[in-house]
């Protein structure tokens, strides 16, 4: 299993580390402002954001990147159903401006595929620039069958497959199948108290 506790990743020229770790209840607020300063206000009415809406992220893949305490990156992947086949929706990706072009981005995807690839997911899909994602082997060669459950261009909508051939036949709508929120902040909850004895 990945360990995603603190990771310190060497930065080849510039300032600090950064560390990739799971996403923590209290990085929220960060979270949201650094969503809010990428993709803009409306950035809710997004497509994506469609198969996000209620739901929870798939355990053990929200991952934060932080420098200096700081959060500084984000990525999360959530369940869906690729017309009929299980795969997982990456998105947002997103690193604050000011840390760019240092590995944040690859990191967060890295430590992210590693993870879903250990936990036994099959296959990834995203919403994004090509010539960004290529990079982590997503292409359009499996999804040009599938559509989402609202407007979007084409050329951006990505696979990988995880296991080979797990996106073959996948045809149809890509539609959440992840637990909702609620239900999985209960889980959690009771899932922290029990916990509670052993971290005294
Ligand atoms: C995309 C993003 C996450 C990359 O983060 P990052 O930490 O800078 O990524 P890395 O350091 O791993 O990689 C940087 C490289 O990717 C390139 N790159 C960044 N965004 C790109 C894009 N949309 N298309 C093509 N290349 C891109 C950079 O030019 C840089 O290239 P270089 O290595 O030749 O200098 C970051 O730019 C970001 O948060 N952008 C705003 C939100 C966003 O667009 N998210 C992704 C949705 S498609």
């Amino acid at each position: 299993m990945t360990d995603l506790r603190n990771t310190p990743v060497a930065l080849p020229s510039q300032g600090a580390p950064f560390a990739i770790r799971a996403e923590r209840a209290s990085d929220v607020a960060a979270r949201e402002a650094l969503l809010d300063a990428c993709f803009g206000d409306n950035r809710h009415e997004r497509t994506c954001q469609r198969l996000r809406d209620g739901r929870a992220p798939a355990e053990g893949l929200a991952l934060s990147a932080v420098r200096r305490g700081r959060l500084i990156g984000t990525v999360r992947l959530w369940h869906v159903s690729a017309g009929g086949v299980p795969a997982l929706i990456l998105g947002p990706l997103a690193v604050e401006q000011s840390c760019r072009k240092l590995g944040v981005g690859a990191a967060l995807m890295a430590r992210a595929l590693a993870a879903a690839i250990e936990r036994g997911h099959r296959a990834v899909i995203l919403l994004g620039d090509a010539p960004y994602y290529a990079r982590f082997g997503f292409s359009t060669a499996k999804t040009a069958d599938l559509i989402l459950p609202g407007s979007f261009e084409r050329e951006r909508l990505l696979g990988l497959e995880l296991q080979d051939g797990a996106l073959d036949g996948a045809w149809g709508m890509i539609v959440p199948t992840g637990a909702s929120a609620s239900k999985a902040r209960g889980v959690r909850g009771r899932k922290s108290a029990r916990l509670v004895p052993h971290a005294a």
